[in-house]
């Protein structure tokens, strides 16, 4: 009975040390949540309401998140690149014709930049605090021979690549969907890759237009940016999600969403990508359309691409976590395969790379990289476009 009784009571002070152990986690979870948001949702000077439920802030320049990194402290802003490549995109272009939804309702001032605001759910759809705006670690495509029997954790990759050099830059005119995915933690991206370094530690900035609702909470198509000095291990992060990545733009927000889109058998709408390495400051400048930069990348933050990059990659990516048993059908570009071709498949056209005098050429001899050509394909065809994309889940990639 004795026994019987210490034993229901010891079960008992079990029972509430969990349960007190457990809300200490959910009050810590808690306050880290709202560090975080504390630390991405910098004072702002005005904000906007964006018809797609996102809120602008506009922070000033000075303000922003990069400022946080230790390596920054005294950071002066290049405000302007010193050699601006000429002559590569179109300049009477009026610039009014921004693609970012956000715009119908307002504009940022001077001297401020806008950020896209995160939300708490944001942070507490992220798998933890800590790998919020992160992205896996080891999901850079390193196309070697051996490379191609390792599958990257269900990441798949149609894409084109140029190596062999050394890189001070690289263009893409990219056409813009909006795939559908199959479930709310896979995601779909298209890109331009920057890359530096050994499989274990590579340095990497990226660049294009992703549907992640993981990241977001909703399927819309969307700018971002990404970096990483040690293959996504413990640095890097998409956007202004982390500091490293200086904005000097006010009109450009990462993470905005993109409008127009392109539609199957329809209008196309592209945008232009394009990044290159200051020779001055040895920044890497990161311009979208035919805008004023968007900002760079300091030379500081990495190991390898500090020098150039000797990696240069366009296409698309898909993570197919195999919930349904067989692989996703969550869609790479438009949905359709690149033998289908202008206004039903998706491109990159007028690829291009920078030698060190940021002269911008097309990349000679390119190469494929398809993890499964049944799924995702790429085709070239003339007049500088690569068709790339595909359906995901078909009778041939079952
Ligand atoms: C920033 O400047 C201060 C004052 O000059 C100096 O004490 C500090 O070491 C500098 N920090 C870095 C990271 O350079
Ligand atoms: C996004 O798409 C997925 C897959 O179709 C769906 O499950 C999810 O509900 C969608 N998310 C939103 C926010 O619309
Ligand atoms: C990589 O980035 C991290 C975080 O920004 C930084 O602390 C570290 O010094 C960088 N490493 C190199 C080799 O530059």
């Amino acid at each position: 009975m004795k026994m019987y009784v210490s034993m229901s009571y010891g079960l008992v002070v079990l029972l509430l040390l969990i349960i007190s152990l457990w809300c200490i986690e959910a009050k810590m979870q808690q306050l880290e949540v709202q560090q975080l948001l504390k630390r991405l949702n910098k004072p702002a000077v005005k904000s906007i309401k964006s018809p797609d439920g996102d809120i602008i802030d506009c922070v000033r320049i000075y303000d922003q998140p990069a400022f946080d990194h230790p390596l920054l402290k005294n950071h002066t802003i290049q405000m302007r690149p010193s050699f601006p490549p000429s002559g590569l995109l179109d300049e009477n272009e009026e610039s009014s014709s921004i693609p970012q939804l956000w715009h119908q309702n307002g504009r940022c001032p001077e001297d401020t930049i806008p950020i896209r605001r995160t939300k708490k759910d944001d942070v507490l759809r992220a798998n933890s605090v800590e790998r919020y705006g992160k992205k896996s670690p080891g999901t850079i495509p390193n196309p070697t021979p051996s490379y191609s029997q390792v599958f990257l954790n269900g990441h798949e990759f149609a894409i084109v690549f140029a190596r062999g050099g050394k890189y001070y830059g690289a263009k893409a005119t990219i056409n813009v969907w909006n795939p559908t995915l199959e479930q709310t933690y896979e995601f779909s991206m298209s890109e331009l890759w920057l890359i530096a370094g050994h499989t274990e530690q590579l340095d990497a900035v990226e660049v294009g237009w992703h549907v992640n609702p993981g990241l977001y909470g909703d399927n819309r198509t969307r700018l971002f940016t990404l970096w990483t000095n040690d293959s996504f291990r413990s640095t890097g992060c998409y956007n202004l999600d982390c500091s490293g990545f200086i904005q000097v733009n006010k009109d450009i927000a990462l993470g905005a969403v993109i409008s127009p889109i392109s539609s199957y058998g329809g209008p196309q709408y592209e945008i232009t990508l394009l990044i290159w390495k200051d020779p001055k400051s040895g920044n890497w400048w990161l311009q979208y359309e035919n805008l004023s930069p968007l900002g760079y990348w300091p030379s500081s933050l990495f190991r390898y691409l500090s020098d150039s990059a000797s990696l240069i990659e366009w296409g698309g990516e898909a993570l197919d976590l195999k919930s349904n048993g067989g692989h996703t059908s969550t869609k790479m570009g438009s949905g359709h395969f690149p033998g289908e071709g202008f206004g039903k498949a998706s491109y990159f056209r007028d690829i291009q790379i920078a030698d060190q005098s940021n002269h911008f050429q097309a990349p000679q001899g390119i190469n494929n990289f398809i993890t499964r050509p049944s799924c995702y394909d790429v085709r070239h065809a003339d007049k500088g476009y690569i068709y790339y994309g595909g359906p995901g889940r078909n009778p041939n990639c079952p």
